[in-house]
């Protein structure tokens, strides 16, 4: 028994782990305030990289100490933080963006659908993404339908829509390039008058807004990453929001089931039976009452995040607001300094209606050249300034994509144009403005050694 002035065990648990965190604070601020300055030439300039502060790494300590371990409390106040922020019926964490894209597409074919998407279906997509924002649907037996690109905005070219739909159309799947809106006006319009679904992919554009409201939101589902070089990050990390649509209850449902195995039972990790019915269930061919925890109602996955990295990615949530800020104004400072390039390159323009929160700056050459791309390119990497293609360029073109069935809406002058002479830079909120600066002159040095 303890005497009334003792401490409890809980308070002495409460006071190490307070010491602990206490020392971690220090540990980083002493870190942060020793690294090296910037030296220009000498430091390396990333494009994109994690911007933290000592609340995160507290964050992680914390959660480590409380080892709770698999996806937990602070994965469900993640989600509901997150939901918050967007104005969404749901959003569900997962270990990626890309599982977030398969989460998202695969959801479309589940018979817990009316008309669920099938092998040979169609998806209205572009060539120049990333990779896992078309997979899925090969993944699923799909035909992804590629349709060109507007070299103003590098999103979809809206005019061609109508000419991509065929009977088999029944989603459209599209990232919102290097964070830039793609047109939602035209493309939910177009959506609801054939009736087909609208999957967003918004790894690149957390906290980028369309007609005021947040992209992600406008279809039925988005997806976002949390790997480093996005928005905010939990290490590896991503989440499926469910749109406020009329389908949004069953999505929600089939979401969480594809990402926890496949599973029927919706009790969060550590509880049972919060159905009430855990042995009362009926099914058509399992014997009656068979433990819900163990019935399957989809071919699923365990594509979950562990505790630990949502604890980080709260933090990284209440910054969001400012990172967005940074990102704009770092790009605004690039495309002021690197206005005298005009002539040869183009720059990306933010969609009518829209306000990026950029994932990088895009720019193109107006007579693309291959080699000399790569030049600037290889002179850069030397000049340590980080630079970047757009992913993977003309899908078509990469080899593991050379037997895929697919449908080419007319021709890709665009997207071949982007694969031959585009590059992008970096604008994420680590970038001092004298990184920003050396970025430029390095570009704008490079280029004209290129040119002479
Ligand atoms: C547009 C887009 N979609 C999906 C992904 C995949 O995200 P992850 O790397 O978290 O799997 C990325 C990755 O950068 C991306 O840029």
């Amino acid at each position: 028994m303890n005497t009334p002035n003792e401490p409890t065990v809980r308070d002495r648990i409460k006071d190490l782990e307070n010491q602990i965190l206490g020392l971690t604070g220090e540990l980083y601020r002493l870190k942060k305030d020793n690294e090296p300055p910037f030296t220009p030439g000498k430091t390396t300039v990333p494009y994109a990289g994690r911007v933290y502060d000592e609340n995160e790494v507290k964050a992680a300590v914390k959660s480590s100490l409380d080892f709770w371990l698999t996806l937990g409390p602070e994965g469900i106040r993640m989600e509901s933080e997150l939901k918050k922020f967007l104005g969404a019926h749901a959003a569900i964490l997962v270990n990626s963006g890309s599982s977030a894209n398969l989460v998202a597409f695969q959801a479309l074919t589940s018979s817990k659908l009316e008309r669920p998407f099938k092998p040979g279906d169609e998806m209205i997509t572009v060539a120049a993404a990333f990779p896992t924002t078309v997979n899925p649907c090969l993944q699923a037996g799909g035909i992804p339908v590629f349709v060109d690109m507007d070299l103003k905005t590098i999103n979809i070219d809206v005019s061609r829509l109508e000419d991509a739909l065929s009977e088999k159309t029944r989603v459209v799947m599209i990232a919102h390039t290097l964070g830039n809106p793609f047109d939602l006006g035209a493309v939910t319009e177009f959506c609801k008058r054939h009736d087909l679904w609208l999957i967003e992919d918004n790894c690149d554009a957390l906290g980028s807004r369309y007609n005021g409201q947040l992209t992600g939101t406008f279809g039925h589902m988005g997806t976002s990453s949390f790997y480093p070089p996005h928005h905010i990050t939990m290490g590896e990390g991503g989440a499926v929001y469910i749109g406020q649509t009329e389908h949004a209850e069953v999505l929600e449902t089939i979401a969480n089931s594809l990402r926890d195995w496949g599973r029927d039972c919706w009790c969060a990790s550590g509880r049972d039976n919060t159905c009430g019915k855990r042995f009362a269930w009926e099914w058509e061919k399992l014997p009656y009452g068979y433990d819900h925890k163990y019935v399957y109602s989809h071919i699923g996955y365990n594509l979950k995040p562990i505790d630990i990295q949502a604890a980080i990615g709260r933090e990284q949530l209440k910054k969001l607001p400012s990172f967005v800020e940074a990102r704009k104004r770092n790009w605004q400072r690039l495309r002021d300094l690197l206005a005298d390039l005009e002539n040869e390159w183009h720059f990306v323009e933010a969609t009518p209606n829209s306000e990026p929160a950029w994932f990088g700056f895009f720019m193109v050459m107006r007579t693309p050249d291959h080699d000399k791309l790569t030049m600037l390119c290889r002179a850069l990497d030397t000049r340590k300034i980080g630079n970047r293609r757009l992913f993977a360029g003309n899908l078509l073109w990469q080899p593991a994509y050379k037997d895929m069935k697919h449908r080419v809406v007319g021709s890709l002058p665009v997207t071949e144009m982007i694969t031959r002479g585009g590059i992008f830079l970096g604008v994420y909120p680590g970038l001092t403005g004298a990184m920003i600066e050396s970025m430029a002159s390095a570009v704008i040095d490079e280029w004209k050694t290129i040119l002479d």
